[in-house]
């Protein structure tokens, strides 16, 4: 962890211990632990979540759950999370973490695909969503997720600067990269949207559908 980093993290909102266990328990036992959303970023989202008071959130990309547990910490009484996660495997563990939260009651999980599993939805149901899933596929994830979005609510997508790869030269095999420059560059030009590009961690795009 950077200088930076430490001072910001020691002068902001503590991790919640649930989240730092569930955190630990995926850096510990899962090959890709560092997916989770993390400190700084958790109670971002947290916060922007009071300060929008969604009623229906959407989130593609559950992983561990932890980002779902900040979203849902940060929701007033009557609202609610749908989250959805493509890896089976990772239910059990997902399960468990929500049970370890007094917010987990908030949240419903659904196992699949997103592409497949939006179109069951109701249009323009929900009024804040966070893009956070396989990276090839950004683009369609956020077209599925528009139709799915109220005017005047937020899309929020993760990982957008890509540890700065997407203003380097970019191999032609690297399609992770080359998606999320396609995805960078037809969001800039799409009249639909209003969007910002916040660099907190690796680059989350802020979008309001008009
Ligand atoms: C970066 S992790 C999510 C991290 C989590 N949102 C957080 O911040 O704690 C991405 C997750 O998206 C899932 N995923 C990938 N493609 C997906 C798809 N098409 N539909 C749903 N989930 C998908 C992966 O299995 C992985 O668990």
């Amino acid at each position: 962890m950077s200088k930076i980093e430490e001072y910001i993290l020691s002068h902001m909102d503590p991790e919640p211990e649930v989240l730092r266990k569930i955190d630990r328990d995926a850096h510990v036992n899962l090959l890709q632990g560092i997916m989770t959303s993390g400190h700084l970023q958790g109670r971002f989202l947290k916060m922007l979540t009071q300060m929008i008071r969604p009623k229906r959130v959407l989130e593609i990309g559950t992983f561990v759950g932890y980002s779902a547990l900040c979203f849902a910490e940060g929701l007033e009484e009557d609202a609610e999370l749908y989250t959805v996660e493509i890896n089976d495997e990772l239910e059990d563990r997902i399960r468990h973490n929500f049970s370890l939260s007094e917010y987990g009651n908030k949240i419903t999980l659904y196992i699949g695909d997103a592409l497949d599993i939006l179109p069951q939805f109701a249009d323009e149901s929900f009024d804040l969503a966070f893009i956070d899933a396989g990276k090839e596929s950004y683009w369609d994830y956020f077209e599925a997720t528009l139709h799915k979005t109220v005017k005047g609510g937020y899309i929020l997508v993760d990982n957008t600067l890509w540890y700065g790869k997407v203003m380097e030269e970019v191999k032609s095999n690297d399609r992770a990269t080359l998606s999320i420059m396609e995805f960078n560059s037809k969001l800039a030009d799409d009249d639909r949207v209003e969007k910002v590009i916040l660099p907190l961690r690796d680059g989350l795009t802020l979008i309001r559908k008009k």
